[in-house]
């Protein structure tokens, strides 16, 4: 396969009002990772798959899968100076690169289809515990299932639309880096005092022990491959997030540190919502492998228990939800900018429209809780159908596109990194071998053609 770079575009800086600072490029793709995979996504399935045991696992996949492909994804963005698919048209002639970025455009739409609902849930969760009618019954499980089953959802997630839309139709500096540059520092605020107020509850230390001591025994291929899946998700990788956003950086910018900050905030952010969690539930002799219901069901019980429980859930809720709006700003950008780009339409222009397709798709994913949740789909419902879809089969294929562009047919992404000797080793090694091999074996077993 023959490939010839288009060299111009090495030289490009985009404008400052479509530009990031270096510490704003940071924040932004930290704010991107941070959400609800790692507030409400990684506390509950480590819970589920052995605790400390799994962590490790989670951490050992960011580091061999997960930062090399972060690192590729900015590196496509910048140096082809496009969105998810017109930076590889950028960087190749062969156009089935561009093609299969294609796949991340309408991975955003799947995601953000469900991903704005359950951050309307956080909304309305942080707003009833302050009001302090979340508490008024105390079967939190059948209230969450009549609550998520209803009609209120679908305001929130109008709420969270509007929002989001806005911060994205206010552009690259003037709304996505400044709505990250405040929120992020923010969230960093409130999850340390939800740390200091779960760790000081009686009997926390049991709580610590289960997500810090690693049993080995309790640990299956299984794990293994939920941990693979969830480094995917929460760096935001395989759906060209990073990309766009890498897009958006001067050549000034060192995106090997970038990328480490990146992924080093993910893991951070993470671990401190495992801090807040796991003592919270344990101190108030709740399981925590509970699955998906941890936060919703199982964390109102123990707020409910707890002096000033109204303040802390409500700081938790907010926590949630403002960690999941600066990751819907993320996944809105990528249909965003290529739209813009393919039609040359107006940002605003670009961002309603694109903002009104993914309320159209969210309402039934919405109503999946309710009265839709009969109507079933290869077995699924619509809302975990938009979750499998996009989760185990786009995120994975672009994914594995990024690496194999990378890896093998871009020849000019060392010198894009800023990587030489060792460091560009390693990464290539993880590029061309271990990243696609990990890759093609979750998504084979994701689709049920491998089992364990
Ligand atoms: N990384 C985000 C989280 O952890 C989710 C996400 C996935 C955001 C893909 C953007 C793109 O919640």
């Amino acid at each position: 396969m023959k490939i010839e770079t288009n060299q111009n575009s090495l030289q490009l800086e985009p404008k400052a009002s479509d530009s990031f600072t270096s510490t704003g490029f940071i924040l932004a793709a930290i704010g991107s990772s941070v959400g609800l995979g790692n507030m409400w996504k990684f506390p509950y399935i480590t819970g589920m798959y052995g605790g400390a045991a799994f962590f490790l696992i989670f951490i050992l996949c960011l580091a061999l899968v997960g930062l090399p492909i972060l690192l590729a994804e900015m590196v496509i963005g910048r140096g082809g100076r496009g969105n998810a698919v017109s930076s590889f048209h950028n960087l190749s002639k062969t156009k089935w690169w561009g093609y299969f970025g294609f796949l991340s455009v309408l991975s955003a739409f799947a995601i953000m289809g469900f991903y704005a609902v359950v951050a309307g849930w956080t909304m309305n969760y942080a707003f009833t515990s302050l009001t302090g009618n979340l508490f008024e019954n105390p079967d939190y499980t059948a209230s969450f299932l009549s609550f998520a089953g209803g009609n209120m959802p679908i305001f929130w997630t109008i709420i969270t639309l509007i929002i989001t839309c806005w911060v994205v139709a206010k552009g690259v500096a003037g709304g996505i880096e400044k709505f990250n540059k405040v929120l992020i520092p923010g969230l960093a605020v409130i999850l340390v005092i939800l740390m200091i107020r779960a760790l000081t509850l009686p009997g926390a230390g049991e709580g610590v022990e289960f997500f810090l001591m690693p049993d080995f025994s309790k640990l299956t291929a299984e794990s293994a491959l939920v941990a693979l899946g969830h480094a995917f998700f929460s760096l935001s990788l395989g759906m060209g997030a990073m990309l766009t956003y890498g897009a958006y950086t001067s050549k000034k910018q060192s995106l090997g540190k970038a990328a480490a900050a990146v992924a080093g905030g993910d893991l951070l952010y993470a671990f401190v919502a495992g801090l807040i969690i796991f003592p919270t539930v344990f101190s108030y002799g709740i399981a925590p492998g509970q699955g998906p219901g941890l936060a919703f069901m199982a964390l109102p019980a123990a707020f409910a228990a707890m002096p000033l429980g109204n303040l802390f859930g409500f700081l938790f809720f907010f926590l949630l939800s403002i960690a999941a709006l600066t990751s819907t700003v993320s996944l809105v950008e990528v249909p965003n900018a290529y739209l813009m780009e393919r039609f040359k339409w107006s940002r605003a222009k670009s961002a309603t429209i694109v903002t009104l397709i993914i309320f159209a798709i969210s309402i039934p994913a919405s109503m999946s809780m309710g009265i839709l949740s009969d109507n079933l789909l290869f077995g699924k419902t619509f809302f975990d159908l938009l979750d499998f879809v996009a989760s185990n089969i786009f995120l994975p294929i672009g994914g594995l596109v990024v690496t194999l562009f990378t890896g093998y047919a871009w020849k000019r992404a060392g010198e894009e990194a800023g990587l030489s000797g060792f460091w560009y080793n390693a990464w290539m090694f993880c590029l061309k071998y271990i990243a696609p091999i990990m890759v093609i074996v979750i998504f084979l077993y994701s689709i049920g053609i491998i089992k364990f």
